[in-house]
């Protein structure tokens, strides 16, 4: 089998490190690069993770780079397909993605500039909080097109949310569909009139409370996780959302995903990034789907587009 492209995922905490399993355990990639500012660490989980090879079977071989806040160790990442920024810092419990804006801008400015020095051609998966800012930060700093630039939300809400009602109606995950959009915050828009079990509409199968308890627990499923590990947050999920966005990319696999993608007209909301469905290939965002919504649906995609437009104009002093 031939494989193709790169990958860099930068930042090697919990949700690099997990990410690059991932996308390594696939086995398609030519390469894998992981960096990270802490001199050896990224080397120590590439070293680590290609150990494995030989038990879990795959090729794909990690390659890991210390790199320094003015580019240094960058030369590694070079010509990548596709880079997933992980850098920053994860919330303690207590704190909002909010509360990181301020120092994680910092990280991901420096990250986004050297990355687009090295890897001008590469779509950016940004995972870094708070999301929707952050996407629309290594934007600016990369000056790359919209479309080549999105963030990862959706794909982790959609699948909160999915567990949670697979669970509560005690059905197999397989038989859930759901679908999140808004912010990946307290603007998050879980979308129920799109949810369904076994083909069925999710109203029918939960009560309208069970429903409304759920759309609240998904908006705070990411504190959730905060609060039980008492230090860090999520990465098992988050990371399988990552990777299989990068997959798409590389496949060229045209498959819609929910992600915080550049929204330019679509529902009547431009200029701003924001989480809708997105058609997913080689150049990144090949086209917003856009779907039917309730109306009271539409007016909260809506109110969460103008909470994180205030927000994203704050970023480029950042
Ligand atoms: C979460 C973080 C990764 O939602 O944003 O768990």
């Amino acid at each position: 089998m031939t494989r193709r492209g790169k990958v860099t995922v930068v930042g090697s905490g919990f949700y690099g490190s997990t990410t690059v399993l991932r996308l390594a355990e696939y086995d398609i990639f030519e390469s894998v690069v992981l960096t990270d500012i802490i001199e050896g660490k990224p080397e120590g989980i590439a070293l680590d993770i290609n150990q494995s090879r030989s038990i879990e079977n795959f090729e794909t071989k990690v390659i890991g780079a210390t790199t320094t806040a003015d580019g240094g160790g960058y030369e590694k990442t070079a010509n990548s397909d596709v880079v997933i920024i992980t850098a920053g810092l994860p919330r303690k419990p207590g704190m909002s993605r909010m509360d990181l804006i301020d120092v994680n801008a910092k990280i991901v400015r420096q990250v986004a500039e050297n990355i687009a020095k090295h890897s001008p051609k590469a779509v950016v998966i940004v995972v870094s909080n708070p999301l929707d800012e952050m996407t629309a930060l290594a934007q600016l700093a990369t000056k790359f097109p919209p479309n080549r630039v999105m963030g990862q939300a959706g794909m982790l809400d959609t699948a909160r949310f999915t567990h949670f009602v697979a669970e509560l109606a005690n059905v197999p995950i397989s038989s859930v569909k759901t679908l999140t959009l808004g912010s990946h915050g307290e603007t998050m828009v879980p979308v129920p009139s799109r949810c369904t079990v076994n083909g069925k509409p999710l109203t029918e199968v939960l009560s309208e409370a069970q429903v409304s308890d759920l759309v609240t627990r998904t908006r705070n499923g990411g504190a959730e996780i905060v609060a039980l590990l008492k230090t860090g947050s999520a990465y098992y999920a988050p990371s399988a959302a990552a990777a299989r966005m990068a997959k798409a990319v590389i496949e060229d696999a045209k498959i819609v995903m929910p992600v915080c993608a550049w929204v330019d007209g679509q529902y009547g909301i431009s200029g701003v990034y924001l989480g809708v469905e997105a058609e997913i290939g080689r150049s990144g965002v090949n086209k917003i789907v856009e779907t039917k919504l309730t109306d009271s649906e539409l007016s909260a995609l809506k109110a969460a587009a103008e909470a994180v437009r205030a927000k994203q104009a704050d970023v480029k002093d950042l």
